[in-house]
């Protein structure tokens, strides 16, 4: 009785611990790209918060990463120089911090997000501003790029979870949104190890569209009529510790650049 009680309440935590790590990855996703994350239009011009002295313009604007940063320090991080640069601040403060102030701030006039976000989605990014953050200055040097994982543990973590879509050597897929470039996950990790960590906790934005769309185990029939993997890349929150995740990231950083 008292085993059966203690299996019963030890299933019901993790299956909440693994809802509501879930829930942070969507806000995680949303903060990355909120549009093709919920299914909604592109958005047109360039965002109203966004400072004159920045140098992009457009839907990108409209991005919470392209304003804060991946490393969510904004204008003290990776974004502190080069094309990103907006001098706009970094949402460090507001981990751990109020999620219903958090809501308040996405509703303000530098912000304006329930125009176009209802507010289940802003309630989503709220919450990850506050628990789903990591402190990526603890991981990922600001001057070289290196990251403090161990390597060797990392390799597993990739053999496990990410070779079946990249391979073994991260090069099954060109990244590169420019058709005449080349990008490999061992590129994309070497040059922003925050972006890749990001991606690496929360997944890829489009996530929620594919389970939502019902396709089968994320198959679907391609043009020669077979079946091939439609499956948008799935956020580690749960199944790595934060320091597997770390171990995996440094791993990344040592696969094939081209
Ligand atoms: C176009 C640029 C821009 C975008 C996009 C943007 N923000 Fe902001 N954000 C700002 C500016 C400017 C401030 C400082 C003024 C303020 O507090 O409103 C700020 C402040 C914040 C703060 C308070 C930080 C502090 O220390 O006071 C949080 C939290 C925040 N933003 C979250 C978000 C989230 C989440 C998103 C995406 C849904 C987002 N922001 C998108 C420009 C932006
Ligand atoms: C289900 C297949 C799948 C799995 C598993 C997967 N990925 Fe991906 N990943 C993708 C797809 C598809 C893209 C390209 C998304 C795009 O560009 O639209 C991608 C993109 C990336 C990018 C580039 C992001 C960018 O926008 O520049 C990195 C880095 C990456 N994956 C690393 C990983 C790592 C590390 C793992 C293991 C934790 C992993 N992926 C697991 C499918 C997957």
């Amino acid at each position: 009785m008292i085993i059966r009680t203690i299996v019963l309440l030890l299933t019901t935590l993790s299956f909440q611990y693994t809802f509501a790590n879930d829930e942070l990855a969507e806000g995680g996703r949303i903060y990355d790209k909120w549009w093709a994350e919920l299914e909604l239009k592109k958005p047109q011009g360039t965002h109203v918060g966004y400072s004159p002295g920045g140098k992009k313009s457009g839907a990108d604007t409209w991005r919470c990463k392209e304003c804060h940063g991946w490393d969510y320090r904004g204008k003290e991080g990776a974004y502190s120089k080069g094309s990103h640069y907006s001098g706009i601040t970094g949402i460090r403060k507001y981990a751990g911090g109020d999620v219903k102030e958090v809501m308040k701030i996405l509703k303000n006039k530098h912000h304006q997000f329930d125009t176009v976000m209802f507010d289940g989605a802003l309630m989503l990014v709220a919450k990850f501003v506050v628990n789903g953050q990591v402190d990526m200055q603890k991981y990922i040097d600001d001057k070289n790029k290196q990251v403090n994982g161990n390597i060797r543990r990392g390799k597993k973590h990739f053999e496990n979870n990410c070779a079946r879509c990249h391979s073994d050597d991260g090069r099954a897929m060109n990244l590169a949104h420019d058709a005449d470039k080349v990008e490999y996950v061992g590129s994309v990790a070497a040059k922003n190890p925050w972006e890749t960590l990001h991606k690496i906790r929360n997944g890829h934005p489009g996530s929620r569209m594919s389970m939502h769309r019902g396709r089968r185990m994320g198959m679907m029939h391609n043009r020669y009529g077979g079946w091939e993997m439609n499956e948008a890349m799935p956020a580690m929150l749960s199944e790595l510790s934060e320091q597997e995740q770390i171990d995996l990231l440094a791993y990344t950083q040592t696969l094939p650049k081209k």
